[in-house]
């Protein structure tokens, strides 16, 4: 079936504004950029940048990447008041293809708990807040926020009167995943039917996952005439996160038979994007998840993998290479050399600059060192953290550790860090085990103590070798940090990912005052 005979899909992706919603998910300026040029890279409409309101982070956040991002639209959401929309213009002002996203909730449990509006205020605020935002952009997203438990009646006059105020797109979105595909088909059904106007604007669906239906719900939208999917690279999100991007793409593309609807995005950068996101955010994707998930096309069973050699399509309905899942060989080791890297990494979908590929080099080579196979995971690896880690920023260096533990032994560790000066400190420490010994000798020199609150170690390739990828998440004053790191041991990666939390932590709040644990073994 050729494109041209099907309905073009907007795909808005909210990965950093819902998807930075998730706890613990937040990125710095440096870590959005780079997810919004794989936004852009993989095709996208529209990328929800933030809210700008919120603070001036989210605000700087999205000028930039409207500054920087050619091609999707860049929207920012904003409340239906005055303050939300002048700083959404603020931050999208000299941006070309801008959109306002305003919002006001209409649920009765949010009317009277929430807002403490009636029903007339709740339309007076959103005509106000449309017509407002109507002054400066030409493009403007109204949300009926909670819109699935909305009575079909004010819905309809709500998303009307927003109309006649101006809005070109109107979001009705499941805000809390409450519908069940049934349901959510009859509010779209109704709305098509009884709003004046609904046809010459794009109808909108954003559908957030608590029933592990947002997707399946999404697709609903589009068989009702919704033309725009909201969603996250990976569903990442508040709570059970938002439709997932790849999922929602893939079945568009998938079934086109039946949906008869196409997406402009390329479907081969769906699992490099999925892996940024992950490394970025910190919230690495379930094994077995769908399109992007380690097992999402590994067969394990005698009669599949018969079935595979026979004809492939016997129990496979896409092709791993269609959504950049590289089937991963063994591709390099000690011997390789730049170019082949290079030809590796093109293969792989990174299309790095010359100096990128030099910095990929050098820490492939330390690898190559320790590791006698190398294999795409593994190389992917090092393209991400040695972009996230070399940018956040370093407080704190980590020079040497060692550890000592066993059977009857008190397991201990002695580190060694410099800081941004280069001055050079020590401690030691004991612990529950070697990992635990070298968190406390690290929060020792560091002075930021924080609660660890999830510990996590997955290989990121096959062998006795392997590379580990360490995740951590801390519970620290200031907030939920993640952190992680690479290395094929596991204790250094361990020190790794917890010096990556303190590096921001520190960063955030100022190095510590001279402590006399961070003196106690002197600095020579
Ligand atoms: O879930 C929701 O209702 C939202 C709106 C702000 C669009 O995220
Ligand atoms: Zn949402």
């Amino acid at each position: 079936m050729s494109d041209a005979s099907l309905d073009r899909v907007v795909i808005f992706d909210t990965t950093l504004r819902d998807g930075e919603q998730s706890p613990g998910a937040s990125m710095n300026l440096e870590q959005k950029l780079q997810v919004a040029r794989a936004l852009r890279d993989l095709g996208v409409d529209v990328i929800e940048a933030g809210f700008a309101a919120a603070s001036p982070g989210d605000l700087q956040a999205i000028r930039a990447v409207g500054a920087q991002i050619e091609g999707p639209v860049i929207a920012s959401l904003a409340r239906c008041n005055r303050g939300d929309i002048d700083a959404s213009w603020e931050a999208l002002k000299d941006t070309r293809r801008r959109r306002c996203h305003v919002f006001l909730a209409t649920s009765p449990i949010h009317r009277d708990f929430k807002l403490k509006m009636v029903k007339e205020e709740i339309i007076k605020r959103s005509v106000e807040g449309v017509k407002y935002a109507r002054e400066r952009f030409d493009d403007i997203e109204f949300s009926a926020e909670d819109a699935a438990r909305t009575e079909l009646e004010f819905l309809a006059e709500v998303v009307e009167r927003v109309i006649e105020a101006g809005a070109t797109t109107v979001n009705i979105p499941d805000t809390v995943g409450y519908a069940l595909p049934v349901t959510y088909a009859e509010t779209l059904r109704f709305l098509k039917k009884h709003v004046r106007g609904i046809d010459k604007v794009v109808m909108s669906v954003h559908c957030h996952n608590d029933l592990g239906l947002a997707v399946a719900n999404s697709l609903v939208g589009l068989a009702e005439g919704a033309r725009q999917i909201e969603c996250t690279i990976n569903g990442i999100g508040e709570r059970a996160g938002n439709a997932s991007l790849e999922e929602v793409v893939m079945a568009i593309r998938t079934r086109r038979d039946v949906v008869k609807a196409c997406t402009g995005v390329k479907t081969e950068r769906l699992y490099p994007t999925s892996r940024l996101v992950a490394q970025v955010t910190g919230i690495q994707v379930q094994r077995n998840k769908a399109i992007v998930g380690q097992n999402a096309f590994a067969h394990e069973a005698g009669i599949h993998q018969h079935g595979m050699l026979t004809n492939r399509e016997t129990y496979e309905i896409m092709r791993p290479e269609e959504v950049g899942f590289a089937r991963s060989a063994l591709v390099l080791g000690k011997h390789s050399g730049r170019h082949a890297l290079k030809e590796r990494l093109v293969a792989l979908g990174y299309q790095l600059e010359e100096a990128q590929i030099d910095k990929v080099f050098q820490d492939f080579k330390v690898l190559a060192d320790k590791k006698k196979d190398i294999y795409d995971a593994d190389i992917e690896a090092l393209v991400l953290h040695g972009q996230i880690l070399g940018k956040n920023g370093v407080a704190w260096e980590l020079e040497a550790l060692s550890t000592t533990s066993g059977t009857g032994t008190l397991p201990c560790a002695s580190v060694a860090l410099r800081d941004a000066s280069g001055e050079r400190f020590l401690a030691a420490a004991t612990g529950d085990g070697p990992v635990d010994a070298v968190y406390r000798a690290l929060e020792k020199v560091t002075g930021v103590s924080a609660k660890l609150r999830d510990y996590q170690i997955a290989s990121v390739s096959n062998g006795e070798d392997a590379q580990g990828e360490v995740t951590i998440e801390i519970e620290h004053s200031t907030g939920v940090y993640r952190g992680r790191a690479l290395s094929t041991d596991i204790i250094e990666g361990s020190a790794r990912a917890f010096l990556d939390v303190m590096n921001r932590i520190t960063l955030k709040i100022g190095p510590p005052q001279e402590s006399e644990a961070r003196t106690e073994m002197g600095t020579p």
